[in-house]
């Protein structure tokens, strides 16, 4: 049974929106069409597509179960399954959480720029034109300000607890967010130098595939997913039993796909579309430029050729980022912030403050030595760590945790999946081929 003292989501449609919210966000506008343009376009989709159907889904499912089942922050779920050595349960437990930390501490440097690029439009339609200038300025003293600024918005959802803070915002805002993407991508066909971007994403050139850009369509999905660092089981633990998780999570892996997909729709064409406005987008030998800040300066350059309304629509649109960052970086906390509540048995506010406020001095540090850090964390983290914790968990669901407790497990809001086809196929696909898979993914750049 479900204790009281934990919150809950209130609904299905609010836990799948809060789930597709912590998937939906930066790694989708930002992490995924910067990827696919600089890694050929069609190619990196198409294997982008079979890791998330082929390794992502399967273990989205592994983590909500397990969530689910041990009703508790990660440390203790691990442990609950993993009688046999509830050491070793914990540290990988540990190990998620400190993975979770440090994805939020460079997610929130980028969430920060998102800040910025709302307001720039407005500060400029107000004439502080000087203020604007700094905002689109890339410097530490900037990045430390608005990664400040971020944490803290960051800090005062998730400190509001699950139904009240995570769910009520991402019910609300989801929605809009893909309305609003709607309107942009049918803008951007209408736009001279669309079809060469939509080309680019949509004809794959298979010579393009070699092993790095395996593993980092493995990487990203997993990302995308948000998955291994435990937010997904964290989630889980907050889920109703009447849930079907199987069905959950396929609607979410949509969702997060879907919305990848549409950005990949948006941001490719916008590329051409602004190099035909004059903006540096390929380096003479057809290299992308500054991969990083791609998105930064596209779509700011597509609001400028839409005069007026574009600065509407520009400021509509990064709010909505920001937000989808939002729902994000609230799942990034919540993981060592229940670890906090439980284990330490600390209250939801002081535990979100103090911890928040540890991660928001990593951002800083982060900020202040930009160039050595924030590749390596991001790196670290997302290519490393979230698959190869991945991996883990599909050790323990596959051959650590007894059988019938899964079955049992699912069944609460599947009662008849053992005659469906999911059952036959799932359990044997988790033991065998999502660890080995993964692994392989790694090691085949070696050969
Ligand atoms: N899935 C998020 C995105 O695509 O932006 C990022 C993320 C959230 C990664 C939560 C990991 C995580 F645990």
């Amino acid at each position: 049974m479900v204790s009281n003292t934990r919150g809950q989501f209130s609904s299905k449609f609010g836990f799948i929106m809060a789930a597709a919210g912590s998937a939906v966000g930066l790694g989708n506008v930002w992490g995924f069409p910067t990827k696919t343009a600089s890694n050929g376009g069609g190619a990196f989709l198409v294997i982008y597509l079979v890791m998330v159907f082929l390794l992502a889904f399967p273990m989205l499912v592994a983590e909500l179960t397990l969530g689910r089942y041990g009703q508790a922050n990660p440390v203790s779920t691990l442990r609950s399954v993993w009688t046999k050595n509830k050491a070793v349960a914990g540290v990988m437990g540990l190990i998620a959480m400190v993975t979770s930390s440090f994805i939020l501490s460079f997610y929130a440097i980028v969430a920060g720029w998102l800040v910025a690029y709302a307001f720039i439009p407005v500060f400029d339609v107000a004439g502080f034109h000087a203020v604007s200038e700094w905002l689109v300025n890339f410097s530490s003293e900037r990045n430390v300000v608005l990664a400040v600024i971020f944490s803290l918005m960051n800090i005062l959802v998730v400190q509001k607890g699950i139904s009240n803070g995570i769910e009520r915002w991402s019910t609300r805002l989801m929605p809009l967010l893909f309305i609003l993407f709607a309107v942009m991508i049918i803008y951007i066909f209408t736009q001279p130098g669309a079809i060469e971007g939509l080309k680019m994403y949509l004809v794959p050139d298979f010579s393009q595939i070699h092993g790095g850009l395996m593993v980092d369509a493995m990487g990203q999905a997993f990302f995308s997913l948000s998955l291994g660092c435990s937010t997904m089981m964290v989630y889980g633990s907050y889920l109703q039993k009447d849930v079907n998780i199987p069905k959950t999570a396929a609607q979410v892996a949509s969702i997060d796909t879907g919305v990848a997909f549409a950005a990949g729709l948006l941001i490719l064409p916008a590329m051409f579309v602004a190099k035909n406005h004059g903006v540096d987008i390929f380096t003479d030998d057809g290299v992308l430029k500054s991969s990083g800040d791609l998105v930064f300066k596209v779509l700011p350059a597509m609001f400028d050729s839409m005069g007026g309304v574009g600065a509407v629509l520009s400021f509509g649109f990064f709010v909505l980022m920001v937000i989808a960052a939002l729902t994000s970086s609230i799942s990034l906390l919540e993981v060592p912030v229940s670890c906090a509540q439980d284990e330490l048995k600390m209250n939801r506010t002081p535990a979100t403050w103090v911890i928040g406020g540890v991660i928001m001095l990593i951002s800083i540090v982060i900020c202040l030595n930009f160039g050595t850090l924030f590749g390596l964390v991001a790196d670290v983290t997302t290519v490393y760590m979230q698959p190869l914790l991945g991996a883990v968990w599909a050790v323990v669901v596959g051959w650590i945790w007894h059988r019938n407790k899964l079955l049992q497990e699912l069944k609460h809001g599947y009662p008849d999946i053992e005659s469906g086809l999911f059952w036959k196929i799932w359990p044997w696909y988790v033991r065998f081929i999502c660890p080995v898979a993964i692994v392989m993914v790694f090691l085949y750049p070696m050969f």
